[in-house]
């Protein structure tokens, strides 16, 4: 029984594992056709002897749409570790003929946006053979992804602590108390106590940024009053500016202003001089221990830490 299954399954073709990858991915046979350019009837059919190799049904139906049956979630964690197999492979073949070649995958936390795409310019450039993928997410996203194994790495602040993850700090991100220009309190040396009464504005829950502000409130006792919560750093500079509240955020979000006598931002915002802040945090780049780096991943962590060495992001010297 059990070599007639592995006989089966020797016959299991990378056509059917990307027609598999693709619609547990998807959960939507139409989508993995969609973007596979094939028929809908030929990747239902690929599904369908998938299956009979498996000996064991993949999917099954919920509500309306489509879910992996404890088989399918099996196959899909191995299909994966295939294709990492398969990718640190090419990598490998590439290396012994000297280049650099394969996909790279990057995760990044929403304030890392402001600067990881200028550190990925110059590596791009030198390394024309790495496809790179760069996605960005709030810091729980960013975890759901290092859980599942998505990315080869990710620049995040605080990583989990529940995740075998090797990591390298790299830049500093400076958190800083913005306010509408010409807020009262501008131009002023302040407590933080001062801010109680004041409405502030928050990043969404699973935002990092909330995560360190809360963190660091917790510490002191400062209960600040929340009046919103906003889905991203552009939303919570444009409620700023509009006079809606005061907001702790990332300094590489706020572009300084431009003179050294300006106090205000071209986007209408000021750093209040708060006692303590900025506030000290650091980025850092992750990836999981339990997953050989492929080449380029390598590489590309070298050159993170070489820029570490030449500068520090826009207006993180605060
Ligand atoms: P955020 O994360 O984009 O979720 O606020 C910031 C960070 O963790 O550095």
């Amino acid at each position: 029984m059990h070599s007639n299954r592995s006989r089966r399954l020797s016959r299991v073709t990378p056509q059917q594992l990307r027609a598999f990858e693709a619609t547990a991915r998807l959960l939507s046979v139409t989508g993995a056709a969609r973007e596979l350019h094939l028929t809908q009837p030929t990747v239902s059919v690929q599904l369908r002897e998938l299956a009979a190799a498996v000996g064991e049904p993949l999917f099954e139906s919920a509500g309306r749409g489509i879910r992996l049956t404890q088989a399918g979630e099996a196959l899909q964690q191995t299909a994966g570790e295939l294709n990492d197999c398969w990718r640190r492979f090419e990598s490998r073949l590439a290396e012994l003929n000297g280049l650099v070649r394969g996909s790279l995958r990057i995760a990044a936390v929403t304030t890392a946006e402001y600067f990881v795409p200028d550190l990925i310019g110059p590596f791009a450039a030198a390394h024309p053979g790495v496809e790179i993928e760069f996605a960005v997410e709030n810091r729980d996203g960013v975890v759901a992804r290092l859980q599942r194994g998505i990315d080869d790495m990710a620049v995040m602040m605080m990583p989990p602590e529940d995740l075998p993850l090797d990591r390298q700090p790299f830049l500093d991100n400076p958190l800083v108390v913005i306010a509408p220009a010409g807020h009262r309190l501008a131009g002023r040396r302040l407590r933080l106590s001062s801010l109680a009464g004041e409405r502030w504005l928050m990043r969404e829950p699973g935002s990092g940024t909330r995560m360190a502000a809360e963190r660091h409130f917790a510490e002191l006792g400062f209960e600040p009053k929340v009046a919103m919560s906003l889905g991203s750093n552009e939303a919570i500079k444009h409620a700023v500016a509009a006079g809606l509240g005061i907001a702790l955020l990332s300094m590489v979000a706020v572009r300084p202003p431009v003179g050294r006598a300006a106090a205000t931002t071209a986007e209408g915002l000021e750093i209040l001089k708060v006692s303590g802040f900025p506030l000290r945090r650091r980025w850092s780049v992750v990836w999981r221990r339990d997953r050989p780096l492929t080449i380029a991943a390598r590489r590309f962590i070298e050159h993170l830490s070489a820029a570490r060495e030449l500068r520090a992001p826009r207006g993180a010297r605060a």
